[in-house]
Formats: structure tokens, sequence, C-alpha cells
């Protein structure tokens, strides 16, 4: 850090010109620069020069200006102020300069004839300092110009940090629009889809309604059932639609809707009211082409129930339950009656009932059990990926 090339300055004031000789030899040394003054004029206008000076050796008794007088004029220049004087006394000179000389700044007093170790230590010692002090008030200097730096890159860096979150800001507020628009747009669409679903089940209630008009004009019984059934299934496609108009879209909500389905058909076949019915569902939500399914099975199950099941009987009852099973569901339906003919070969009957009933279960990949005596009781195992849990 230091410069060599720049020499410390000392600066030499006595009206001898013979001690000033002498000193200078004294402290002849290259890093030195000895600045010599014959007075106390002299030495002030020395100290004007832009010398770097680490100490003055200032005699006291000078005529014109004295030494204490031009040391009390250096301290006042703010330049001067801080570099040390050492006092040249004659040997006997009285005690009270020394308490003047120190009073005004003074660092030292050296008695004349000056012994040359002593003058050489004393300069060693302040040129020392000098440079101490030099190297001192260059580091905090850079000290000073670091911290500045990082004040300004602090207020860079925040000044950035503040673009940055306004962008953020920005880009947030953008975000929250679009997902409102994509929100509104969605719920059009759920919307849109409702009324889809709402005019399919219109649509299949039309069918219905034919079906009962047409139903009227028809005098043999068989063919009436047959008119019947049909209306039932269709109803049964018709109530899912229905389901999913009033619900969510993705899902519709199984127990209103085995409730609905069953309730239905002790209606069109004007049940005896000792037959009762009992739903039991988890609360699951089911995909739309697995309730249509389940739908048609149930329908055509609960319809032999209470066509076969019951005959001569007040009382009975019957059983609808669709519930989480291992990994997938299980769709049971049973009745409490008389129970299927063992000659009957449920996989394989001419009649449409069972068979619809099977091919059903076959499409979901379903397995159908029967169990019988007493009554009947169905009962499928499927797994369904679009079943959603609550
Ligand atoms: N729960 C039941 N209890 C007693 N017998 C039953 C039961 N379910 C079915 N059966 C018998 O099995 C037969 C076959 O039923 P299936 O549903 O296939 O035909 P269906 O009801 O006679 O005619 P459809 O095609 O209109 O359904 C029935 O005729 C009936 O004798
Ligand atoms: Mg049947």
């Amino acid at each position: 850090m230091e410069d060599k090339r720049i020499q410390t300055s000392i600066l030499i004031v006595d009206d001898n010109p013979e001690n000033l000789r002498v000193m200078e030899f004294m402290l002849e040394n290259p890093e030195l620069n000895i600045i010599k003054a014959s007075s106390g004029e002299e030495a002030l206008k020395a100290l004007m020069m832009p010398d770097d000076f680490a100490l003055i050796f200032m005699d006291v008794r000078m005529p014109g200006l004295d030494g204490f007088e031009a040391a009390a004029l250096i301290r006042q220049r703010e330049k001067c102020a801080q570099i040390p004087i050492i006092f040249l006394t004659a040997y006997g000179e009285s005690e009270t300069g020394v308490f003047r000389g120190y009073s005004l700044g003074a660092v030292d007093f050296i008695v004349k004839p000056i012994a040359p170790e002593v003058l050489k230590s004393k300069v060693s010692v302040f040129v020392d300092l000098h440079k101490k002090n030099k190297r001192l008030t260059l580091q905090e200097e850079l000290l000073r110009q670091s911290h500045e730096r990082l004040e300004a890159r602090v207020q860079e860096r925040t000044a950035q940090l503040n673009r940055v979150n306004r962008d953020l800001t920005t880009e947030v507020a953008e975000r929250t629009r679009a997902e409102t628009a994509l929100k509104e747009s969605l719920k059009e669409k759920e919307i849109l889809l409702k009324e889809i679903h709402h005019r399919v089940k219109n649509n299949l209630q039309i069918i219905s309604s034919i079906l009962s008009l047409q139903g009227n004009y028809v005098k043999d019984p068989d063919t009436l059932q047959l008119f019947q059934e049909s209306q039932s299934r269709i109803k049964a496609i018709a109530l899912v639609h229905e389901q999913l108009y009033q619900a969510d879209l993705a899902s519709m909500h199984l127990g209103d809707y085995l409730e609905n389905l069953v309730a239905n058909l002790f209606r069109t076949y004007a049940v005896q009211p000792g037959i009762k019915y009992e739903i039991d569902t988890e609360d699951v939500h089911i995909g739309l082409d697995t309730a249509i399914h389940c739908g048609l099975m149930i329908t055509e199950l609960v319809t032999n129930s209470l066509k076969y099941g019951f005959i001569d009987r007040l009382d009975g009852n019957i059983y609808v339950a669709l519930r989480t099973s291992g990994d997938g569901y299980r769709l049971t339906v049973s009745d409490d009656g008389v129970g299927i003919a063992p000659d009957i070969d449920v996989r394989n009957t001419n009649s449409l009932g069972l068979q619809l009933v099977s091919t059903l279960a076959d499409q979901m990949g379903a397995e159908m059990k029967l169990e019988g005596s007493p009554g009947t009781n169905f009962s499928f195992f499927f797994e369904e990926a679009s079943v959603v849990r609550r």
C-alpha cells in the first residue's frame, strides 16, 4: 500500500545555520526529505508546501517569531495542526518554557547539544508513527469507499427487487384474471352440459309417454306388460340424466339415484304395502356409464322380484346395495321371496330381462353371482376407475 517513492519530510527550524547543517547531517537518510528553515516565518512558509511532514524540530529561541509563537501559528492551520513538534532548547532554559511548549502542543523537548542517537531514535519513532497513521487513514478511506460501493449495490438490488416485485404483482393479477375467466367459462360449459342432460331426459320421458299412451290401446295383458317394462327401462336411463342435471357433472350421487329408481318401479307395479325395499349405498359418486349400467340391471332385477318373488304373499323385502369392496364395488340386488326355479339357467334364458343383466355385467367386466333359497340374491363385483369417492 505504501509508496516508497513518496518521501516523508521533516522540518528543522533553527536560526543557527550550523545547527541546521549538523542536524541535517545526523538525519541523512534516503527515505527522508529534510527541509530547513532559519526562522519562524520561514517555517510557516515551508509548511505551505504540499510535502508530507512527519515531524517538526523547532528551536525555541529565535529572533523575530520565537519557537513558541511559530508553533502557536502552526497549530492554527488546519493542515498542520496534527504535525508533532519537538522543541530544541539550550541547557538550563527555564522550566516554565517547557510548560508553555507543552501547552502549545509540543510532543517533546530535546536539549542542545543534541546527541545523534537521541535524535535518530526520536525521528525513527515519529516517522514510523506517521507512516502507520497514513496507512490507517488510507485503510479508513478504502473502507469508506467499499462501504459506499456496498451501499450503492444494496440500493441497486433493492430497486431491482422492487421491479421484480412489481412485475410479479402484475403477473399474479393477470393470472387471477385468467383464472376467473376460466372459471366463468367452465361454469358456462357446466350449465350447457346440464342443459343437454335435461333435454336428453325430456326426450326419454317423451318416448316413455308415447309408450304409455300406446299401451292404452293394448288389450292383451302380456303385451301391455311388455309396454310397461320397456317404459321402466327407458325411465331408468332418463333418471340418470335427471340426476346428472340436478347434481354436479362428472359424477352423480348414487344414493338418490337408486332411491328414485326403485321408488319409481314400486309405483309402476302398484306394489302391496307389505312389500318393502331398502337401499344401501356408501357416499360414492359414480360415472355416467356405470350409473346407466347399474340402473338398468337394478331395474330388471327389482322388476323380477316384484313380478315373481312375492306371488301370493302379502309381505316381503327387497334389498339393493352398492358399496365399495376391496379395490372395487359390489352391487347386490336380493329379495326374500320364493326364489328362482332351479331349472332356470340365469346366464342362458330366452327371456330378455336376465339376458340384459348378463350382457350389461359383461360390459362392465363384472362377475355375476346368484345365491338362492331362501329368496334370490344377485351380486356383481366390478372395478371402476371413474368412481370418485367423496
Ligand atoms: N326374483 C325372482 N324370483 C323368482 N323367480 C324369478 C326371479 N327373477 C327371475 N325369476 C324367474 O326367471 C325368469 C327369467 O327372468 P327374466 O327377467 O329373464 O324374464 P322375464 O322377467 O320373464 O321377462 P322379461 O324379459 O320381461 O324380463 C322369470 O320368468 C322368472 O320365472
Ligand atoms: Mg324380467
